[in-house]
């Protein structure tokens, strides 16, 4: 399948899940709060890595297509309460103003904590043997919770406005964002029934390309353009956030993805066949604009 095949087939799936919830009931608005940002565009990154890993690893796509809305509905979530003003403070997201700009503070963290339970809430009602749903929804459970996205969110609020160093912003990276796609992959895996090699690989693969996504998302913080990008430029900097780009510069921060981008594609290399599809995705990441 093609990028655009795989995003069709995600986008689709996640205007079913909440067509189901558009009659008027009491709570309506927060549904419609929900769906705002988990349908306003967005790269479905995450949810083409689970579909392509499963692939690789000979599972049916459409069995893993809950798995992969899933994490899509998680990561929406973490955009959500990230963009809040007690949090990063934006105003712009997917090219739209943010969830509590349209909708309030309080139904957009609601949104959120909503799409978070819905998320495992797809997974378990996924029509796959017991046994993947449950180590598809503990992949996500580790990658979200305290030593996954939200630590890493935690860790990124304590760093505002402190000099940190390399190696401290490595951690704080792997979790709040590295985190998810690690377990974008595995889930992929898992989805599959896939093999614990298969599993290890895959996850390790997801790491490592989650640093150079950040890598990447702290350079289009300096030098993206709005329009493209959909958020505002120059907010990491207004909220004195400890960036690769504040820490290393831009040039530092290119030859690292080159460096970790080449990487990725020898772990698929080495632990896969048929990777050409997701060494294309390493290659267009390293060099994304939006
Ligand atoms: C943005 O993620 C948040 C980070 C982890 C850097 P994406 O760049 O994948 O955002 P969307 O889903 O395409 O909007
Ligand atoms: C956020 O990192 C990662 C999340 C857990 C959402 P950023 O704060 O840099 O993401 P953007 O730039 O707002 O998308
Ligand atoms: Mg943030
Ligand atoms: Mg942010
Ligand atoms: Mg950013």
């Amino acid at each position: 399948m093609t990028r655009t095949e795989y995003y069709a087939l995600i986008d689709d799936r996640l205007q079913e899940y909440f067509d189901l919830r558009a009659e008027d009931f009491p709570f309506a608005g927060l549904a419609e709060a929900m769906r705002y940002s988990l349908l306003a565009g967005g790269k479905r990154i995450r949810a083409i890595l689970t579909l392509e890993f499963c692939r690789l690893c000979g599972g049916d796509i459409q069995a893993a297509l809950p798995v992969a809305c899933a994490i899509e509905m998680l990561h929406a979530y973490s955009l959500i309460h990230d963009d809040l003003p007690c949090m990063d403070n934006d105003d712009l997201r997917r090219g739209k103003p943010t969830n509590h700009v349209v909708y309030g503070e309080c139904t957009a963290i609601l949104a959120g904590d909503a799409l978070q339970a819905e998320a495992f809430g797809t997974i378990l009602r996924s029509g796959l043997p017991a046994e993947r749903r449950a180590n598809c929804a503990e992949d996500l459970a580790n990658a979200v919770g305290l030593e996954g996205m939200c630590g890493g969110q935690f860790l990124d609020m304590l760093g505002e406005g402190k000099r940190l160093s390399e190696q401290e912003l490595d951690e704080i990276n792997g979790r709040k964002t590295g985190a998810l796609l690690t377990a974008a992959c595995g889930m992929g895996v898992h989805a599959a029934g896939g093999t614990e090699e298969q599993w290890k690989a895959a996850s390790l693969f997801g790491a490592v390309i989650g640093h150079a996504f950040q890598l990447r998302d702290d350079m289009l913080d300096v030098i993206g353009s709005e329009q493209e990008l959909g958020k505002p430029i120059g907010s990491d900097a207004q909220e004195q956030k400890n960036t690769y780009v504040s820490l290393c510069g831009m040039d530092v921060c290119a030859q690292r993805i080159e460096r970790l981008s080449a990487y990725a594609k020898q772990l698929l290399r080495e632990n896969f066949v048929d990777t050409a599809f997701l060494c294309e995705l390493v290659d267009s990441l390293a060099e994304r604009t939006n």
